[in-house]
């Protein structure tokens, strides 16, 4: 779909680094019909316009916005189940296996009727991405039909996604599982098929094989889908170390393997496309292997303490030099919203903060930058989505300050005008993360396309 050139003006803000933001208050991006940007002016007043831009479309920042890159999941939300959707907010106090039997399960296979399927993928993929979510790593459920429809959907409203039909032949009610082993791995094929079918170069749609995790799946499974990893290139996602009684039962269930990530190893499944969700407790043998194998991870924070299964040693992960996201764990976590994620990354690392020590912590910056660049390299985009430079796609959202609808109040004196006066922009986007939210969120992009916008984004 031909887009119109397209000059976007006002301030910018992405992650220059792990640790420090880049702020241009007064610069304009150009963004070619082919979605990607082409160029980037940092200052206005001392950089003109290249050639053949003069008559591109414009769309400026009001008030005292700015534009910050899409959400991985992560933009990014690197872990979602799209069928839990509805149970968001709903796990009483349950822990992660009961919890799967009590609301998941249930929930899950309800999906076999595609109309509900389409119903509720509709609005998953509308929520995540009024939240500013361009990229999402879905999980889906069994079947086959309704993970197909995801794909569709996500395409047509325009998200970029990782969208996986969810393998289980094993430990799982006999309502709502695999019923062989090949049957499993002729649904994975008919989903990678449909996704080449309808996104053949996976310009927005990646097909993802999704081994539910190690309990859900025999090892004759897991090794199968290694092998159609391997044949396909297809990139993987699973659950790994979230709970210790399932990190017992994967002990009781696998005697030969030598740890949890070790079952993953010997299917050769442990590989750099590899996404592991939660991580929580990990031993060091495991973080070592999952280094050396350049797998990556997805942190789950409100997740993990929604379902107490653990606070995650975020800082001692990336210390290890292993990659890291977030993913919101829908309906483990209880929100769609990357920002509330980053939030309750900030509060988990805190909580470590007071039992590990102050390194534990996470900053804003570093959480914004688990939540776009470090998404992206989870996901393995990091060359085309993640922050605004040339040649990426524009991934972006627009933050709205000021607004009919606007959560944001900083410094505020009298009348509905003056809410911003002499605060820094370090201040403006550290209020933004801890206490915005989607009507903060007045646009977004997924390569050029407008796919969500409010009532604060006129253009
Ligand atoms: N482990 C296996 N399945 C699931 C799931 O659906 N959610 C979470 N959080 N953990 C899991
Ligand atoms: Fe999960």
């Amino acid at each position: 779909m031909a887009l119109d050139k397209t000059i976007y003006i006002g301030a910018f803000v992405h992650c220059a680094t792990l640790t420090e933001l880049e702020i241009c208050t007064g610069g304009s991006i150009g963004v070619g019909d082919d979605g990607k940007i082409a160029f980037v002016i940092k200052d206005r007043n001392s950089e003109s316009l290249p050639a053949g831009w003069e008559a591109a479309r414009e769309v400026k920042i009001k008030d005292h916005g700015f534009f910050f890159p899409g959400f991985i999941g992560i933009v990014s939300d690197t872990h979602i189940h799209a069928p839990q959707y509805p149970n968001a907010g709903v796990f009483g106090k349950s822990t992660l296996l009961d919890w799967l039997n009590t609301y998941t399960f249930p929930l899950e296979s309800s999906f076999s009727d595609l109309a509900n399927a389409g119903r509720i993928y509709k609005r998953v993929v509308s929520r995540t991405l009024s939240h500013g979510t361009t990229t999402a790593c879905y999980y889906a459920t069994v079947h086959v039909p309704a993970t197909n429809l995801l794909a569709d959907i996500c395409k047509e409203k325009g998200q970029r996604a990782f969208v996986g039909r969810v393998c289980m032949d094993q430990m799982s009610p006999d309502y709502y599982r695999d019923e062989s082993v090949d049957s499993a791995i002729e649904a994975s094929r008919a989903c990678i098929q449909h996704v080449k079918e309808i996104d053949p170069g996976n310009d927005i749609i990646t097909s993802i094989i999704t081994p539910r995790f190690a309990l859900s799946c025999s090892t004759e499974a897991m090794k199968r889908l290694g092998d159609l990893h391997r044949e396909t290139g297809v990139p993987c996602q699973t659950h790994i170390s979230e709970n210790p009684k399932e990190i017992e039962l994967v002990r009781e269930v696998f005697p030969e393997c030598s740890s949890y990530a070790d079952v993953y190893d010997k299917a050769g499944l442990l590989t750099p496309k590899m996404i592991l969700a939660h991580a929580v407790h990990l031993s060091k043998d495991e973080r070592a292997l999952i280094k050396k194998r350049e797998t990556k991870i997805s942190h789950c924070p409100a997740s993990n303490t929604a379902l107490t299964s653990g606070a995650a040693k975020v800082r001692e992960l990336m210390n290890d030099g292993i990659t890291v996201g977030l993913g919101t764990d829908v309906s483990g976590g209880y929100t769609p919203s990357m920002l509330a994620e980053a939030r309750e990354a900030i509060f988990t690392s805190r909580h470590r903060a007071m039992l590990d020590g102050d390194e534990a912590k996470l900053s804003t910056e570093e959480v914004l930058y688990l939540a776009t660049r470090g998404g992206a390299k989870v996901v393995g985009l990091e060359e085309r989505i993640g922050g605004f430079e040339v040649g990426k796609d524009w991934d972006a959202q627009m933050v709205s300050i000021v607004g009919v609808d606007s959560s944001l109040d900083l410094y505020q004196t009298v009348g509905p005008v003056e809410i911003f006066g002499g605060e820094s922009w370090d201040d403006k986007v550290a209020k933004w993360l801890y206490t915005g939210d989607d009507r903060n969120t007045a646009a977004v992009w997924v390569k050029g396309r407008l796919v969500h916008k409010t009532s604060n984004f006129e253009g």
